[in-house]
């Protein structure tokens, strides 16, 4: 269970160990639904450590998309949401009429997710989908759910695994919260 990094006072929520598993299980999930034309939009940049192994988990699952990027902005240096949603970097691929699954770290207020997704409908995709390594349990400022997630997490500040307070700790392997 819940182990501590001395070092950086880090309490692990989700082992590295742990996560690998259960990417394998949603891999199979998404490939089970035979996704044709399949782009897979990593929302950077919390979202880099998670893509990267769901997308071998999605390899060895059988399936071969194309990748496209796209960077949101909607934490600054601090841990409360400014509440708006910013392109830092656009998508270089179209994306009409292709089934897009959209993937990020945390579903936290929704805000994110819910931008992204209106935008990738307004370009004109056809199936578009969504993807989470964590959805916190919380009251989302906007109506969105997870097509997709890894974890439900409860309503606490995570970092690891990609993801990040003031641009540190992205390099965990695993998910923890720092002990205050
Ligand atoms: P939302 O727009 O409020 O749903 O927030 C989603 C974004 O906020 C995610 O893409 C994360 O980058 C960031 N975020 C939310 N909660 C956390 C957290 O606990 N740790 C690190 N980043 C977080
Ligand atoms: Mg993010």
């Amino acid at each position: 269970m819940a182990e501590a990094d001395a070092l950086l006072n880090i309490e692990t929520i989700y082992a590295a160990d742990d996560i690998a598993r259960r990417l394998e299980e949603l891999a199979g999930e998404i490939a089970a639904k035979k996704p044709i034309n399949l782009l897979v939009v990593p929302i950077l940049k919390g979202s880099f450590v998670f893509a990267a192994d769901l997308l071998r988990a999605l390899n060895r699952a059988g399936l071969n998309p194309e990748v496209d990027f796209l960077t949101l902005s909607s934490y600054k240096k601090s841990r409360t949401s400014s509440g708006q949603v910013t392109i830092l970097r656009d998508l270089d691929l179209h994306v009409e009429g292709r089934h897009v699954i959209l993937i990020d770290d945390v579903l936290d207020s929704g805000r994110t997710l819910a931008f992204a997704k209106d935008l990738i409908a307004a370009r004109g995709a056809g199936i578009i989908e969504t993807c989470v390594l964590l959805e916190k349990q919380v009251q989302r400022a906007v109506n969105i759910q997870a097509d997709y997630q890894a974890f439900t997490c409860p309503n606490v500040f995570v970092v690891g695994y990609g993801m990040d307070v003031a641009h540190r700790y992205r390099e965990l392997p695993y998910v923890g919260r720092i002990i205050d």
